[in-house]
């Protein structure tokens, strides 16, 4: 049987854990797929990360014109993290005729559109499922399980450092900074939190998968996007009290008015799927117009599930059939695409106001003037309360974002409201 060898580049936590499945499973990839696969190189910036795992440095390499010109390796897994050197680097290995796989999510969403054509003029192939909810299969699924459907939308909790620290500020009640240091201890976050904690990541992650399933480009940059740093543990209380979880959803939804796609805290109804998706798990909840609603679950982080769709990938490149876009990849949302911005949903609006009559009928006529329409009010007797003031809270009917934008403006004018303390959106 011949040996196909492959290289790693960035040998860190998927790396690593992609390392060990090759290894620790390379005679059952032998026997049930008939390939035998061998990790001829590994490129990093030292070979610490080698040595750490006892492994021999004769495969270690720091030069990637060296790896680029090796032509006995065909599959390169590309995953350091970032946009450069990362994308050079692909740049490079696609150049020379070697399939890529990765799990760099950033780099997809900012130059799929770059990298694509690159594969293309090469023959090589570009393969990514690691990229977008960790080991959980979505991009094969949408790729290749949907044939005759229509997607129509996607709601996904697919950054599961934000899911962990919501769930934490849920079950323990504590607050927001506590949470994220938690959720950085256990390594569940990016380098750097912010990619996370503002959304990025989750938009990063709808760029592809809405791009794939509506089969048209959804740029990142065209995707609304807000995080979670000021969900507050008194919004969760609430939320709670209402019968709801607060989630970061990435939503997607394609339609006869065009596309949506966002990405934002949201109230989840207790007894929907995906408010039951706690700690750093990810889940898709995607309708197809004859499948129905599917949820797609499991692990979206971590070295072992991540590697699991790496190695999965690997072996798909080394069937050498290649597949690409089948949509226009300019990187640029299509002139025949209209994105939907004055979307509609229910909102949980927070205010503190002065706690005297009159109050909130001048609020609930403000919102009535402008369409919007009151499902539920609750007022908490534990805000400001020796001060005269009082935590208001508002379920909204669905109504138009730009409307509700409006509202909002119009009743932070009033004498009476002290402060807005949050509006999120409501699944
Ligand atoms: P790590 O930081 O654990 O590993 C990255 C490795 O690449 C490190 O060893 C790093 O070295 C090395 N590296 C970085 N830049 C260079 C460079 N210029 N030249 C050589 N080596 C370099 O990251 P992860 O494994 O967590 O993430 C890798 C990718 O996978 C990212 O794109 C991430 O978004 C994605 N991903 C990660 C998941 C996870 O659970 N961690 C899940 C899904 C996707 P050094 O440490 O010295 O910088
Ligand atoms: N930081 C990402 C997350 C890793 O928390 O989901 C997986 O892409």
């Amino acid at each position: 049987m011949k040996t196909h060898k492959i290289a790693i580049m960035g040998f860190g936590t998927v790396g690593g854990g992609t390392y060990d499945i090759l290894t620790e499973n390379r005679e059952y990839i032998r026997a049930t797929r008939g390939l035998d696969i061998e990790v001829k190189t590994i490129l990093d910036r030292s070979s610490a990360p080698l040595d750490a795992r006892g492994i021999d440095k004769s495969v270690f390499c720091s030069d990637v014109d060296a790896l680029a010109a090796d032509s006995e390796i065909s599959v390169v897994v590309e995953t350091m993290g970032g946009v450069e050197p990362a994308k050079t680097f692909i740049t490079k290995m696609l150049s020379s005729g070697k399939s890529v796989v990765t799990a760099n999510k950033e780099l997809l969403a900012k130059h799929w559109h770059e990298l694509e054509p690159v594969a293309r003029e090469h023959g090589a192939g570009l393969y990514f499922e690691a990229s977008c909810v960790g080991g959980v299969p979505i991009i094969r699924a949408i790729n290749e399980s949907f044939q005759g459907d229509k997607v129509k939308s996607i709601y996904g909790i697919i950054n599961g450092t934000t899911n962990y620290i919501l769930s934490k500020m849920s079950a323990e009640g504590v607050g927001y900074a506590e949470a994220l240091a938690a959720a950085q201890s256990l390594g569940y976050a990016e380098a750097d939190p912010t990619s996370d904690v503002e959304g990025f990541d989750a938009a990063y992650k709808l760029s592809i998968l809405a791009s794939l399933a509506f089969h048209t480009c959804v740029p990142y940059g065209n995707i609304y996007r807000e995080g979670i740093t000021s969900v507050t543990a008194s919004d969760i209380k609430h939320a709670k009290e209402l019968g709801y979880a607060i989630k970061l959803l990435a939503i997607a939804k394609s339609g006869d008015d065009g596309v949506e796609a966002r990405v934002h805290p949201c109230l989840v109804p207790i007894d929907h799927a995906l408010s039951s998706v706690s700690g750093a798990f990810n889940a898709v909840y995607l309708n197809g117009d004859f499948v129905g609603d599917l949820m797609f679950y499991g692990a979206g982080a971590g070295a072992h599930p991540t590697g699991s769709a790496i190695v999965s990938d690997i072996v798909k490149a080394l069937g050498g059939k290649h597949t690409y876009t089948d949509f226009q990849n300019t990187g640029k949302l299509s002139p025949d695409t209209k994105l939907i911005g004055d979307f509609t949903s229910g909102y949980y609006i927070s205010l503190i106001v002065d706690d005297r009559p009159g109050v909130l009928s001048r609020i609930s006529t403000m919102m009535g003037d402008l369409g919007i329409s009151i499902k539920a009010a609750t007022q908490g007797p534990d805000y400001e309360e020796k001060k005269g003031g009082a935590n208001v809270v508002f379920l909204t009917h669905r109504a138009k974002e730009h409307a509700v934008m409006q509202a909002i403006e119009k009743i932070g004018t009033l004498a009476a409201v002290r402060k807005i303390e949050s509006m999120i959106r409501v699944l």
